[in-house]
């Protein structure tokens, strides 16, 4: 293990973790890693996905979890992520210009209509305000599974070249920003910059959560983070499934 910082980050290095979010959140909860303490895997060996997927993750792409504390009521930890894939978008950008690049609902980086980093958020809530949140993100910089039921990329294939610790301080650059202004001014700017970049947006989607499959026109990201679809049945608040087409 290697310790390392950034600005105002600490970042814990391993070779190979299970998973950063695992060892983050035990960590956390431990009060081992505070605020702003990242868990950085060079490989993982259970990495996860969102809805209990596995998230394969051999050496060469960026595995992190960072540990954030900020004095929330639970109903707006989801916006954090949305901070953090806003982050991201900006720093993929920075490097892949004349790319198109979009933020897939809820919280995918797409390029060109492929995907290209997910992130996993997980929390720990005690008398409704949020102790702790984990922002884990996998960024595909040299390799992507195949066979997803979404197709995915990586950043290589694009002709873009970058190490997993400088994309890690490029995004952290990022974030920063973003999340100074989160805390100070409230979500609606961050609702605009990830709006404004929001794939299928005011178009025909197809959502799936497990067996329940709805059709409708992806109508707004409302305050909290949900997806608003305007269905032949009226208008669905959807807060967790995914986009297939
Ligand atoms: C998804 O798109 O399904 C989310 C993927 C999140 C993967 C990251 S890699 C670092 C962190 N540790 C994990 O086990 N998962 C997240």
């Amino acid at each position: 293990m290697k310790n390392w910082t950034h600005k105002n980050y600490t970042v814990h290095q391993f070779n190979e973790l299970e998973s950063a979010n695992k060892t983050a959140f035990e960590m956390a909860e431990a009060r081992k890693i505070f605020d702003r303490e990242i868990i950085l895997a060079d490989a993982q060996s259970a990495g996860k996905g969102r809805q209990s997927r596995v998230w394969n993750s051999p050496q060469g792409n960026l595995y992190f979890s960072l540990v954030l504390q900020p004095q929330l009521p639970a109903q707006k930890i989801a916006q954090i992520s949305f901070v953090a894939i806003t982050a991201l978008r900006l720093m993929v950008e920075a490097l892949a210009t004349n790319q198109k690049i979009q933020n897939k609902w809820p919280n995918d980086l797409l390029i060109n209509e492929k995907k290209v980093a997910g992130l996993l958020l997980e929390s720990k809530v005690s008398q409704k305000d949020c102790e702790f949140v984990i922002v884990g993100i996998g960024l595909n910089i040299v390799s992507n599974p195949d066979q997803t039921i979404f197709p995915a990329d990586n950043l290589k294939n694009l002709g873009i070249e970058i190490t997993p610790e400088i994309a890690l301080k490029n995004f952290l650059n990022e974030f920063e920003k973003l999340y100074e202004n989160y805390l100070n001014f409230g979500f609606a700017g961050i609702r605009k910059l990830w709006l404004a970049k929001a794939f299928r947006l005011n178009e025909k989607i197809n959502v799936k959560n497990g067996e329940e499959e709805i059709f409708g026109i992806f109508f707004d990201l409302d305050e909290e983070g949900n997806l608003v679809l305007e269905t032949a049945e009226g208008r669905k608040i959807i807060s967790a499934a995914d986009i297939y087409s």
